[in-house]
C-alpha cells in the first residue's frame, strides 16, 4: 500500500517516529512535512533524534493567520497527492497541518487515517477542537488512544472504522526512553539537581496572546520557591517582548530555548512537577509519574486527571499555587490508561492491514 504522511507541527513528529518505523515494514511510505513548525528546536531536531526519514516533500508554508496556514497546506498537499496517488493519507492529532491534510485527501476521494482520533475539550474556542472534530468527521479509518475517546466519536455518530488503539506516543516514549535517561546532560548543562526544580510550558493562544493571563502566570510562579525551567516557545517570545512582560519575568523563572524531544522528556522526569498548557506534555508527564499542572479549564486528555496526577487550574493565582504545592501522588499512582508500551503501533498497523480488506483500498 502506498501511504502519504502529512506531518506540520512538534507533536506530529513525535506520533509519526513510532508508527513510520512499523509501516516502512509493509508499505510504502511518503513524508509531507507542511512546513507549519520550521526553526530547527521546532522541527529537524525532532527528525534527528527520534531517526525519522526526511521527508520526500516540504511544503513549507511557514507561520500566518489560520485561513492562510490552512490554505497554503491544502493546496500543497493536493498538489502532493495528484503526484503520487496514494491508497490513503495519514494525519495526527489536531494542528492546522491535519485538518487540511484530511481535508485535500477526502475531497479527492483518497481515504484518511486519523491517529489520535476522538479527542475532545468541548471548547470550540480552541483552534484544535475544531480541527479535531472536521478531521474525525472527514476520516475513514480513526484510531482512538484511549475508550473515552471512542466513546466521544460514539456520541457523534461515528462508529465505523474506528479502532482503539492505545496511543503511539507511549511508543515513542518508549523508543527513546534510554537515550533520554542516559545520554541527555541537560540537567548537568542547567547545573540542576533531580526534584529541585519545575518545569513550564505556555504556548497556547488563549494564554499568550491575552498579556493578562501571561501576567497572572508570571506573577504566581514568582512565588514559588523553587527554579523554574521555561522552555519557551517562539509565539510565547513574542507575546512577552510585544507586550513588554519581560520586565516582569521573576527571578527564579529561568527562559531557554525551546528544547528537542530527549531533553524535553530527561528533564520533565526529575522535576518537582511540570505546569504547561500543552495536550502533549500533559500526557508526557503522567507517562513519567510527574505531576502536572494544566493552565487550562479543561483538557481532551481526561485520563490524565486519575489520582489527581494532573489538575486543571485556569488561569488563578490560588489555584495555580494550590496545585503547585499540593501532595504529589503521581510517582505512586499506577494507572495505565494509554496502554502498554509497543502495544499502540503495532494495533494500529493491524487494524490498516485488516481494513485494506473491509474497505478496499
Ligand atoms: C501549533 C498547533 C498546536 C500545537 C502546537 C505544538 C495549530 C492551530 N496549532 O501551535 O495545536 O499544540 O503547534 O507546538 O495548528 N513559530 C516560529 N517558528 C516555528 C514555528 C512557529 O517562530 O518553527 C512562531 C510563529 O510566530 C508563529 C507562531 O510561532 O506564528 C505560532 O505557530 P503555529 O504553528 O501557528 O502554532 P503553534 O502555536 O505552534
Amino acid at each position: 500500500m502506498k501511504i502519504v504522511t502529512v506531518v506540520g507541527a512538534r507533536p506530529q513528529f513525535v506520533k509519526c517516529a513510532a508508527l513510520s518505523k512499523e509501516l516502512r515494514k509493509h508499505n510504502e511510505e511518503i513524508i509531507v512535512h507542511t512546513g507549519q513548525h520550521y526553526d530547527y528546536e521546532m522541527s529537524k531536531i525532532f527528525f534527528d533524534e527520534l531517526e525519522i526519514p526526511p521527508p520526500d516533500y516540504n511544503l513549507e508554508v511557514g507561520s500566518g493567520s489560520h485561513a492562510t496556514q490552512t490554505g497554503k497546506i491544502l493546496m500543497g498537499v493536493e498538489g502532493v497527492l495528484t503526484e503520487e496517488e496514494p491508497n490513503m493519507v495519514i494525519v495526527f492529532g489536531d494542528t492546522n497541518s491535519t485538518l487540511a491534510g484530511a481535508l485535500a485527501a477526502a475531497k479527492m476521494g483518497i481515504k484518511v487515517a486519523h491517529v489520535e482520533a476522538g479527542l475532545r475539550s468541548y471548547d470550540r474556542t480552541m483552534p484544535e477542537e475544531i480541527n479535531r472534530v472536521l478531521a474525525d468527521h472527514l476520516s475513514n479509518l480513526l484510531f482512538a488512544p484511549t475508550k473515552n475517546a471512542v466513546a466521544n466519536l460514539k456520541k457523534e455518530g461515528i462508529t465505523g472504522g474506528v479502532h482503539y488503539t492505545g496511543d503511539v506516543m507511549v511508543d515513542t516514549f518508549e523508543f527513546i526512553r534510554p537515550d533520554a535517561m542516559g545520554r541527555s546532560k541537560i540537567l548537568d548543562r542547567l547545573n540542576l539537581k533531580s526534584r529541585g526544580y519545575l518545569v513550564l510550558t505556555v504556548h497556547r493562544p488563549s494564554n499568550t496572546d491575552d498579556p493578562s493571563h501571561l501576567s497572572v502566570i508570571l506573577a504566581a510562579l514568582g512565588k514559588i520557591k523553587y527554579p523554574i525551567i521555561f522552555p519557551i516557545h517562539p509565539r510565547t517570545q513574542k507575546a512577552l517582548n510585544e507586550n513588554g512582560l519581560l520586565a516582569k519575568i521573576p527571578p527564579n523563572l529561568r527562559l531557554i530555548e525551546p528544547l528537542g524531544y530527549i531533553n524535553l522528556q530527561r528533564l520533565m522526569s526529575e522535576a518537582r512537577c511540570v505546569i504547561t498548557d500543552s495536550g502533549g506534555i500533559q500526557k508526557e508527564a503522567f507517562l513519567l509519574s510527574v505531576r502536572c499542572v494544566t493552565l487550562r479549564e479543561n483538557t481532551e486528555w481526561t485520563e490524565t486527571l486519575i489520582d489527581n496526577r494532573n489538575i486543571l487550574v485556569g488561569v488563578d493565582e490560588r489555584k495555580i499555587l494550590a496545585a503547585i504545592e499540593a501532595p504529589d501522588s503521581a510517582r505512586q499512582s499506577k494507572a495505565e490508561p494509554f496502554g502498554k508500551p509497543g502495544a499502540a503501533v503495532g494495533s494500529l498497523a493491524l487494524s490498516m492491514r485488516n481494513a485494506r480488506i473491509t474497505i478496499s483500498f
